[in-house]
């Protein structure tokens, strides 16, 4: 089921910008790959819109408070929360700067609620997977960009300051590494699976490599 609602949603709209999302584990580098990506698009001349969920607008700053750094949250109300500030990040931010053309890049999207909610927290796949597409109306990045990062490496980068997630144990960071990959590999197109072991220039030149491919077949 979770292949057919992938294959069934992917762009919605015919938005002139390019959708990018960094996926992956806690501790894979994703900040700063996405620092790097952004860079390198304005020195082009493109206009970027870096975000990030959760959190990017002001309702979602407040959720990404309550489900990272609050008191315990029952699992089922997590995978509303996540879902409810997507729902809200792409209607006030995301949809209206692909609309003006940007480049939108975030630091997670739907995938990481299919991983951490549906596979760590065993909530279902295409549980998660569905209502996250109905929260996005749809909506799908260009090209996710997935830093792959053994639960070890994960924790070691983390260091000892953890969030609600990042807290789980190494079996619970396994589960959301399969996701990923199983996701993945269901749509090659679509996703850019990267060791994010490799040092940090060579994972950026990949980086850049995928987003130059998803943006020559669109022209
Ligand atoms: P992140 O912003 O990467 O953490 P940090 O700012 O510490 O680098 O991610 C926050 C956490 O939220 C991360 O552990 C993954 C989790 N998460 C979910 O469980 N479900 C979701 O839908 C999203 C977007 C994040």
């Amino acid at each position: 089921m979770t292949e057919n609602l992938a294959a069934a949603t992917h762009r919605v709209d015919t938005a002139p910008g390019l959708f990018v999302c960094f996926e992956g584990g806690d501790g894979a580098g994703k900040s700063t790959q996405v620092r790097l990506l952004t860079d390198a698009l304005e020195r082009r001349g493109r206009e970027v819109v870096v975000t990030r969920q959760p959190g990017g607008t002001p309702l979602g700053a407040q959720i990404r408070e309550l489900v990272l750094h609050g008191d315990h949250v029952a699992a089922r109300a997590e995978a509303l929360l996540f879902a409810a500030d997507k729902a809200h990040h792409v209607d006030q931010l995301i949809k209206p700067a692909l609309r003006a053309g940007s480049v939108v890049i975030t630091d997670r999207y739907v995938d990481s609620s299919v991983t951490y909610q549906g596979a760590g927290r065993e909530l279902g796949r295409d549980e998660i997977t569905a209502l996250q597409h109905w929260a996005v109306g749809g909506l799908l990045p260009d090209l996710t960009i997935v830093l792959d990062v053994s639960p070890e490496v994960g924790r070691e980068r983390r260091g000892d300051v953890q969030d609600r997630l990042e807290a789980e144990a190494d079996a619970f960071h396994a589960a959301v590494r399969r996701g990923y990959l199983e996701i993945a590999a269901t749509d090659p197109e679509r996703y850019l699976v990267l060791d994010a072991s490799q040092p940090v220039e060579r994972l950026q030149a990949a980086v850049i490599d995928g987003v130059d491919r998803v943006m020559a077949a669109r022209r």
